[in-house]
């Protein structure tokens, strides 16, 4: 049977890997993108540049998670055999900002699709949910499973929540092939700017290009769970080809705290910082320099300059402290592997930032 996947989220970090992926794999991809007043596509430019022979296989279509009849007649025009609803409004702190249009986009946007594959009666085709480690919340358990129960801290989360019950229940109530991955978190040179590793590693570019003084960030203790999104458009892929609807949790297994992981970024463009002080007036301070494969030229820090302070701006009204994935299920039962750690990730966010910021210095 032909292979046609719908991507919703198609402009974002994981629609353009997941695109890509699936295109290397023969599938005919469609994307459903936002209009937006301007250019929201540089994500998957690449597609029509590099994938020369694949492009034709690749089609992009107006759409948006708040409107049933736009995605009805899509699913109905498409007759996709595998949707990947990757579509959210993912931004926690933004979250709390605009919670109503997040639960109409995160939670009832789920909806929307279940329905209409549901009304259009396509029992063939089977559905995915970007489900998050963000349900765990406060968690309950470390570290956290497919068992582990949800205590979701944000309207984010709790939107999310929806997403993974809906997804459940109509898996039961209708038996549809519709399942949840619950990612931990997954970063990449295209992750959005705001999101805290991404406005890490491009800091630190921009700085040793005089293009920026400091870094500016919230909470330093929290802690995450990272991986690459190249590997998680992956473990996406392999839960919708088992035999049965199953859940999976995706991570990991290893955690650290805001405040390693701009260490360990510092770290490999030849900086060694340390951190100085406590609550507000932490500072990250730079105490001695060593060689670096990434970052060759002239160092402009100096010993004892502050390239990191803390803005409470950056703090949230509920914050999760804690998040640490077993992703032993998905390993053991579907043979999910990741190729980056956390150092090949972070050399591949730095790397591909370093490029821009000297660009852009170049163009100053
Ligand atoms: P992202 O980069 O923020 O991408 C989100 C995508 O959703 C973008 O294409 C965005 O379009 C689109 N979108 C937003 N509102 C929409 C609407 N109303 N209608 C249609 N499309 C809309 O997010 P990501 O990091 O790729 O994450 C993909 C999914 O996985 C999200 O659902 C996220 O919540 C979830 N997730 C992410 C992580 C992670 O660590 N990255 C972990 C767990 C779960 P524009 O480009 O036009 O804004
Ligand atoms: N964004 C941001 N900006 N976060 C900061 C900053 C800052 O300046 N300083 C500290 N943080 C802390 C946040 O308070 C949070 O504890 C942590 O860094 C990670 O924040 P984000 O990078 O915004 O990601 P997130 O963990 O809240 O959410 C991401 O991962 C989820 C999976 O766990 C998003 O991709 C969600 O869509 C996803 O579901």
């Amino acid at each position: 049977m032909k292979k046609i996947a719908l991507i919703t989220g198609i402009t974002g970090q994981d629609g353009s890997y997941l695109a890509r992926h699936l295109l290397d794999l023969g599938y005919e991809v469609h994307g459903v993108k936002r209009r937006s007043s301007s250019f929201n596509t540089s994500r998957i430019d690449g597609i029509y540049e590099d994938v020369h022979s694949q492009h034709v296989r690749f089609f992009l279509h107006y759409g948006d998670l708040t409107d049933s009849s736009n995605l009805i007649s899509l699913i109905a025009k498409i007759r996709p055999t595998e949707i990947y609803n990757l579509a959210a409004q993912s931004h926690v702190q933004v979250s709390f900002e605009m919670p109503e249009y997040t639960a109409n986009v995160d939670a009832l946007g789920t909806l929307r699709i279940l329905e209409a594959m549901r009304l259009l009666g396509l029992s063939q085709t089977r559905f995915y949910q970007a489900s998050t480690s963000e349900l765990y919340g406060e968690v309950l358990q470390t570290p956290q499973n497919e068992d582990t129960p949800f205590n979701p801290r944000s309207p984010y989360a709790v939107a999310k929540l929806y997403g993974f019950y809906i997804t459940k229940n109509y898996r039961e109530a209708y038996g549809m092939f519709a399942v949840n991955g619950i990612l931990f978190n997954h970063e990449s040179p295209v992750r959005g700017e705001t999101f805290v590793t991404r406005k890490i590693t491009m800091a630190i570019a921009r700085m040793l290009y005089g293009l920026q003084e400091c870094l500016y960030l919230g909470n330093l203790d929290a802690q995450r769970d990272y991986g690459h999104a190249k590997d998680y458009v992956q473990a996406m892929h392999l839960i919708l080809q088992h035999s049965q609807p199953v859940d999976y949790v995706v991570a990991s297994g290893q955690t650290m705290s805001i405040r390693e992981f701009s260490a360990r970024c510092f770290a490999q463009v030849g900086v060694i910082l340390e951190f100085q002080g406590e609550g507000l007036d932490e500072k990250g301070v730079v105490v001695g320099f060593k060689p670096s494969a990434l970052f060759k030229e002239a160092m402009p820090f100096a010993l004892h300059q502050v390239v990191i302070r803390v803005d409470p701006r950056y703090f949230r009204p509920t914050e999760v402290d804690l998040l640490l994935g077993d992703p032993s299920k998905i390993e053991r039962e579907l043979g999910w592997k990741r190729q980056y750690g956390i150092e090949e990730l972070i050399t591949d966010m730095l790397g591909s930032d370093l490029a821009l910021a000297k660009k852009q210095a170049l163009l100053a």
